[in-house]
């Protein structure tokens, strides 16, 4: 597949990489097609290959029209009112997060599947229900009767893998009134209709002086999306790491458009916010408690160069009666940019440094970001290098930043469980 770099540039701000305005859906090859993909019915159930194993984890093949992949179908049933449906080719290799989750959550049983002509019922072990159309495929979702969900077959693709690993789906959510979630953005929360718009993007990174109001990435992207009306909130939750931009559409219907990656998704049938964040949480886990620290003041800028600078800072928060609870250097308290390591000239006493500034109760950060000045003989490059805890290229090859401070750099996988501890 082609990379999009069209209109990407790199510039040395802060301490990442920034793109510049941030990409929109037209500059990046995957979005501009499924965007302006017509809608089409391209997928019919083969009623032939409906299966149910021992755990109740329906299976079911769809057909494609000519010209398309045929797909196979997983539908499971969780506890708490939880569902979660996979498509993806036959013997895919697509990529598959495997270690999201929190804790497997408990599969539920399905009690009845009725198959009639046009549609099949599948009633799950809590009562919630699942109504499979055929013809088109689309995926209906009920609970009390109620339903809250539609995964709508017209707006389902998934690209041939010989072309590229896009996918896209769409979500309508019949009972309400507004739709919330796809964080973060530098927007209102409740989400904004895109169709003439550029549709909201999922991407990590540092956007430098990103606009405000606008559906351009930030720093966070959590494909977890939820419709509130006055009976009932439901929630769905893309469970795929890959780029995605999302538009919201008439009828509330989220379109999503996945550059990679299994289409993987929970459903979540609330029905109240509080539940919907539950079952959310109950997937993903809950965040750790945040020291009481955290939550105080943090003075953090790019950058301070010496202990002295850091030392005044200090005195001025407390000679003009500021709050202050944790100060923060970048990269320039480094050695020549080698991160762990302290500049001996301008940080020449960090202990003492540290201890002054804990003495007044509060706290000092010494941010290592994950990119790793190569160079031989300095022991961090020497270690993950012999460790393979470096990001790779496809090859195998151990990849390099783009230069991003003089020393360039290479980012460590802090993904990696076996990382953290050895850092
Ligand atoms: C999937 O793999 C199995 C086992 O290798 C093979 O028999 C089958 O034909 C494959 N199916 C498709 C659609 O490629
Ligand atoms: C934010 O952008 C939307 C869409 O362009 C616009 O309708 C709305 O008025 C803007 N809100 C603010 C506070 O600027
Ligand atoms: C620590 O505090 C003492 C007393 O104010 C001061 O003389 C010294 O310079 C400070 N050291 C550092 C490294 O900031």
């Amino acid at each position: 597949m082609k990379r999009f770099r069209l209109g990407l540039f790199v510039f040395v701000l802060f301490c990442y990489i920034v793109e510049i305005g941030g990409l929109k859906c037209s500059e990046t090859e995957f979005c501009s097609y499924l965007r302006d993909r017509p809608t089409a019915d391209i997928y019919t159930v083969d009623i032939n290959s409906i299966q149910i194993d021992d755990m109740g984890i329906i299976k079911f093949n769809i057909l494609a029209r000519i010209g398309y992949e045929d797909l196979e179908v997983y539908i499971y049933a969780y506890k708490d009112d939880i569902l979660r449906v996979k498509i993806k080719e036959f013997n895919s290799t697509r990529f598959e997060l495997s270690d999201v989750f929190a804790g497997a959550p408990n599969l539920a049983g399905v009690s009845s599947v009725d198959t009639e002509a046009i549609q099949m019922t599948i009633t799950t072990n809590i009562g919630s229900r699942v109504v499979v159309k055929f013809a088109p495929f689309s995926l209906d979702f009920y609970r009390n009767e109620i339903l809250e969900l539609v995964l709508n077959g017209e707006r389902l693709f998934v690209d041939n893998p010989q072309n590229s690993q896009s996918f896209s789906v769409g979500l309508s959510f019949p009972r309400s009134d507004h739709l919330y979630g796809l964080h973060e953005h530098a927007t209102g929360l409740i989400l904004r209709r895109t169709e003439n718009d550029d549709p909201y993007r999922m991407y990590n990174l540092d956007h430098a002086e990103y606009p405000i109001n606008d559906t351009a990435s930030v720093y966070g992207a959590v494909p977890f999306i939820y419709g509130h009306g006055p009976e009932v909130t439901a929630g769905v939750f893309l469970h795929n790491a890959a780029q995605q931009f999302v538009d919201i559409l008439p009828d509330q219907m989220a379109y999503f458009m996945a550059e990679a990656g299994t289409l993987d998704l929970f459903v979540f049938l609330g029905p109240t916010p509080a539940e919907i964040l539950r079952q959310y949480l109950l997937i993903t886990g809950v965040s750790y408690m945040p020291p009481l620290w955290s939550l105080g003041y943090h003075q953090s800028r790019y950058s301070y160069l010496t202990q002295e600078e850091v030392k005044d800072v200090v005195a001025n928060f407390d000679n003009y009666n500021f709050q202050l609870d944790a100060i923060w250097l970048d990269i320039d308290h480094t050695d020549g940019q080698r991160y762990f390591t302290w500049n001996p000239d301008t940080f020449s006493d960090p202990i003492e440094m540290q201890n002054n500034i804990s003495a007044t109760n509060r706290k000092l950060v010494a941010i290592s970001d994950p990119h790793i000045k190569v160079e031989k003989g300095y022991s961090v490059y020497d270690g993950a290098l012999e460790n393979e805890f470096f990001v790779k290229n496809s090859d195998g090859s151990v990849f390099e930043g783009t230069e991003v401070f003089q020393s360039g750099g290479t980012p460590l996988m802090y993904c990696l469980r076996e990382v953290l501890p050895w850092c």
